[in-house]
């Protein structure tokens, strides 16, 4: 199994690009040993996060507040990883399929659109399984998954190093709502953005620009960005999609209060909370809420949490935009829209967008 080095345990090796003697080998099942010319791809782990917030400190402003959110980003420790996986494969939740299809009848296009030789740049990979995808169809030189999950991204990278040894892959740990710097090597290649799933919806229309903005200037001016978007649609679809019929939405709303009491060390009973989602027609915005059925507090550090009866803890939005709204939502980013396709139900679009100014 090839190892994954940080950058430091790698200081040894002055490379770029191309590593044709790298003294590695790889131990193949039968313990014999074979050398890594089999092997070209890089595989290096870039360490990009940012000093440690106090989440404990972060945590208890959030849920003392008067209207408490807390950021979605909590949803995803190991089990509410597996819990997305399984929403989208729910009947409901026809994004991650819909986007599928899409990329499917798009291989052309995209191909076309994308020149070869390039680095794939994956804003919030996570376990990400669309990314095979687009590497058959852009056969780019490197591949930057960046997430802020470390762990998530190892396991996946050793697949792929596994099943294109070829490819360069440089998995970077990072807060993608912040600007941060892509690793050394590809600095001379072309850069083309992915950020698949309409995770995009997570930030609010001003969050996306500003994310957007910083893409921008990551990737640099002519680059390009593959974005999937979530569009507006019958408020009884977009409903049904978050509060599926088996229960496993509720399930991954209420695994993040679990989550948050173990990041704060205490239990936060979600046994308390129901699981609630609804769409806002006006500001086009599905809002999943964690609702105390009862009056409750606990102790956290010294402070006291108090929950009343039907009080909400905001856990995430998720906005839906018409394909101009979106494109209007680029414009102000620093991009001008290349592409835009719909499957045919007008259900989710993909933007080619291209870097005007970074
Ligand atoms: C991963 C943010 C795209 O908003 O649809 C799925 C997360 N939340 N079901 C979405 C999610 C509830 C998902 N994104």
């Amino acid at each position: 199994m090839p190892e994954i080095w940080t950058r430091n345990d790698r200081s040894q090796y002055e490379r770029g690009l191309t590593t044709p003697d790298k003294e590695t080998t790889i131990a193949t099942t039968e313990g014999s040993r074979v050398d890594n010319k089999l092997s070209r791809g890089d595989l290096e782990l870039f360490d990009r996060q940012p000093q440690t917030a106090d989440v404990t400190e972060e945590l208890l402003r959030s849920l003392g507040a008067s209207e408490k959110s807390v950021s979605a980003r909590y949803f995803y420790d190991q089990r509410g990883s597996e819990l997305f996986e399984a929403i989208t494969q729910l009947p409901e939740y026809y994004l991650t399929r819909t986007e599928m299809a899409l990329f499917d009848t798009l291989a052309d296009e995209l191909r076309a659109a994308i020149g070869a030789d390039c680095a794939l740049v994956e804003y919030g990979s996570g376990s990400s399984k669309k990314i095979r995808q687009l590497l058959e169809t852009v056969a780019p030189l490197a591949y930057v998954p960046v997430d802020i999950s470390l762990s998530h991204m190892q396991h996946n990278a050793r697949e792929l190093h596994r099943d294109y040894p070829n490819l360069h892959i440089y998995p970077t740990c990072a807060d993608i709502t912040r600007r941060f710097e892509l690793p050394e090597p590809v600095a001379q290649l072309n850069k083309v953005g992915f950020f698949p799933g309409s995770s995009i919806g997570n930030f609010s229309p001003d969050q996306a620009v500003e994310f957007l903005s910083n893409v921008a200037r990551t990737l640099g001016t002519g680059s390009r960005l593959i974005v999937g978007v979530d569009r507006k649609k019958d408020s009884a679809i977009l409903e049904a999609a978050y509060n599926d019929s088996a229960g496993v939405t509720a399930e991954f709303n209420l695994n993040m209060m679990k989550h948050l009491g173990e990041l704060l060390g205490v239990d936060l009973a979600p046994e308390k909370f129901v699981h609630r989602a609804d769409y806002d027609a006006e500001t086009g915005c599905i809002r999943m809420f964690l609702e105390a059925v009862e009056a409750h507090e606990v102790e956290a550090n010294g402070a006291r949490i108090r929950f009343s009866e039907g009080e909400r803890v905001h856990t995430e939005s998720s906005y839906k935009y018409a394909p101009e709204e979106f494109a209007e939502i680029a414009r102000r980013g620093g991009f001008r829209q290349v592409s835009h396709w719909s499957d045919p139900n007008d259900w989710f679009s993909v933007f080619l967008l291209e870097v005007v100014s970074d």
